[in-house]
């Protein structure tokens, strides 16, 4: 491994063999997380090629058992985020298509860096299971269209080790490492069809168009050698999306989008995915078409009802859906109000995403527990006017002194200024 660690350092490409080897002993755990450590920062200094990026991606997905859904009718979609902050969609969208009679078959994340995952808001519900066997996985699939799990020690094993060690050892932002944590979780669940949600922004892992491109292509290579369907949105995270940050706060939000009731930007995003992943599972020829379709199943009810019937599934208490207040809660709250008077020009979103993970919704170390109920709800956006002393957002937290360490440099995460600023588009280009 040392050998290895040393070509990787001095930017020479590993070979198949050597790849293998480092993902075969994390797996066995015979390489130590130290030695894992170090090799992740070598990838994050030195890249990898594509070739390297492709090996990698097969022997993660190699790690575990691949899911074989051939025996469940239709195209199956699934949909993934490259990470932001505030980004709930997975549990408005999984819904939704699957209320549309579109199969979802989806791998998801927890948190990882500053930015949120699924696993964990969908873990805010009490009973909630995410670690799925490959059986009831399938299982769900056949008899709800619908089924999320996480990485476990069946399904992508590799990818759940090394993702908890990026988490914490700031080696997330690397495109080679992104798109193998993100393909072969997609190629191991067998989705015919995949959307990618990229996410360029203050917010992001990706902050120019041209890295989100360069990134962008790099998964449809990948999923075009494994034979899926694709198509990459590259979507603005330039501000949070939604109001609410956080695990519980999210699963809110999300219920309260799943009503007709979200935030508008939030609900943009929905429907535009939906629209991508409807189009590739053949349910629509164009995106107002698709567009239609699932505001119906919003507006019907179709849409909360079967977020409901999936909880449920997983043996999460719908009760805590039907009644959003029993959702965890932290014992603290603190307003922090706006120094400044003026539009909101800017919010530093990644410091927004920090933020919550400091309140407790992040993890500092692969031991720390999070405090479900902690994160932030704001209560101004980009465009919008402030006063002096008015509300920017609320924090929540059950540990005082987090509390009071974020409210005191919270109000830096706004630019406020005399005039509004041209918005950035929520779908910035699709990709395919
Ligand atoms: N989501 C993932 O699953 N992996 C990443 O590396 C980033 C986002």
């Amino acid at each position: 491994m040392v050998e290895i660690i040393r070509k990787k350092r001095d930017g020479i490409s590993l070979t198949k063999d050597e790849i293998e080897k480092v993902i075969s002993g994390l797996v066995s755990g015979e390489i130590p997380d130290y030695q894992m450590a170090a090799w992740l920062m070598a990838v994050y200094f030195q890249g990898m090629t594509d070739e390297e990026t492709a090996i990698l991606t097969d022997a993660i997905l190699h790690s575990g058992t691949r899911i074989n859904l051939s025996s469940i009718q239709g195209i199956i979609v699934d949909k993934h985020s490259t990470g932001g902050v505030g980004d709930k969609t997975t549990m408005i969208l999984a819904p939704l298509i699957a209320a549309a009679g579109v199969p979802v078959a989806k791998m998801s994340g927890r948190g990882l860096g500053h930015t949120g995952g699924t696993i964990d808001k969908l873990e805010s519900i009490a009973g909630f299971s995410v670690d799925l066997t490959v059986d009831e996985f399938i299982s769900n699939i056949r008899s709800h269209g619908i089924a999320i799990s996480g990485q476990n020690e069946h399904i992508v094993p590799a990818d759940k080790k090394l993702y908890a060690l990026r988490d914490v050892t700031a080696t997330v932002h690397n495109h080679a490492l992104i798109t193998s944590s993100i393909m072969s979780k997609k190629l191991a669940c067998g989705a015919d069809a995949i959307v990618i949600d990229l996410k360029l922004g203050s917010g992001a892992f990706v902050a120019t168009l041209e890295e989100a491109r360069h990134l962008g292509q790099l998964m449809i290579n990948t999923a075009r050698r494994m034979h899926r369907k694709v198509r990459v949105i590259i979507s603005n995270m330039d501000q949070p999306l939604g109001y609410n940050i956080g695990n519980a706060l999210e699963v809110k939000e999300a219920v309260r989008t799943l009503q007709g009731k979200g935030p508008v930007d939030l609900m943009e995003l929905c429907l535009s995915l939906g629209a991508h992943m409807l189009i590739l599972a053949e349910k629509a020829d164009s995106v107002d078409e698709a567009h239609s379709t699932l505001q119906e199943l919003i507006d019907n009810g179709s849409a909360i009802e079967k977020f409901k019937e999936f909880v449920l599934s997983q043996k999460g208490d719908v009760h805590m859906i039907d009644q959003v207040d029993l959702l965890p809660k932290s014992a603290y709250a603190k307003e922090v109000l706006s120094s400044w008077t003026g539009y909101v020009q800017r919010i530093d979103t990644l410091e927004v995403g920090r933020a919550s993970m400091m309140l407790g919704a992040g993890r500092a170390t692969k031991e720390s527990t999070l405090d479900m109920g902690a994160g932030i709800v704001l209560n101004k956006k980009v465009n919008d006017y402030v006063q002096q002393g008015e509300l920017i957002a609320t924090l929540y937290a059950d540990d005082r002194s987090r509390l009071d360490r974020v409210s005191g440099i919270f109000n830096k995460t706004y630019n406020i200024g005399s005039s509004q600023v041209e918005e950035i588009p929520m779908i910035i280009e699709v990709m395919e």
